[in-house]
């Protein structure tokens, strides 16, 4: 039997983030409950997962959108470096402006008629899963002080049952915006940090095509990706 490895709690963000303004308005101030789990939670509702076209992976229209197109593709595991298959994958993100397809962005930017802003994908038999998408801009954040969160992905990955969601954010490497964002320095551990940042892989990125980036995500362990779940949301 293989000893379950907790993470370090600075490996993960903090609920209430002195960096974060927001979290101290939002954070609740009381202790967690953690409620049992029981067999309705294990055991439904599930997603179908056959009804998740392959095509849904693709978020720039049949590569129309603009911006630089790029792959994001990796593999899904557990605490014991396990694959993790028929995991749903969810990805959200702004357009190359810096803009959401979502009536929340209120912020004067153009939108692109071609990209989707969002896209999903299930895991192979390996765990992987891949995205076609374009590299997101920055974007400022309202009544921050001029705060620009730097270009990332928000994933989202849902186990077999509907209660098992994480969710984390996905940044690009060496962008100067990254060590000055509040909440991707809402994780203490700088080696935790480097798990949400992504890799430059030519065997990912389609030929004179699409720029490939990996980013394998991994649910418990020492080696967990910082997720958030009670901590700083985007
Ligand atoms: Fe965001």
């Amino acid at each position: 039997m293989v000893e379950y490895a907790p993470y370090p709690d600075a490996t993960q963000p903090a609920v209430n983030s002195e960096r974060y303004f927001r979290t101290s308005q939002l954070a609740p101030s009381q202790p967690f409950v953690e409620a049992p789990v029981t067999l309705s939670e294990i055991t439904g509702p599930l997603f179908p997962r056959e009804g998740v076209s392959p095509d849904e992976a693709d978020l720039t229209g049949g590569g129309k959108a603009l911006g630089q197109l790029m792959i994001l593709a990796g593999q899904v595991r557990d605490e014991d470096a396990r694959p993790l298959p028929g995991v749903l994958v969810e990805a959200w993100q702004a357009n190359a402006s810096g803009k959401y397809r979502h009536p929340v962005d209120g912020r004067d930017a153009p939108l692109d008629p071609n990209f989707v802003g969002g896209g999903r994908a299930v895991t192979d038999s390996e765990g992987r899963y891949r995205f076609l998408t374009i590299k997101p801009g920055a974007y400022p954040v309202p009544n921050s002080g001029n705060w620009w969160r730097p270009p990332h992905i928000h994933l989202s990955i849902y186990g077999y049952a509907f209660m098992s969601r994480m969710i984390t954010q996905m940044y690009f490497p060496g962008d100067p915006l990254n060590e000055i964002d509040s909440i991707f320095m809402s994780v203490p551990d700088a080696g935790a940090r480097s798990r949400l940042v992504a890799v430059p892989d030519t065997s990912v990125g389609l030929h004179e095509h699409a720029l490939g980036y990996g980013f394998d995500i991994v649910l418990r362990g020492r080696d967990q990706t910082p997720m958030e779940d009670g901590g700083p949301a985007a």
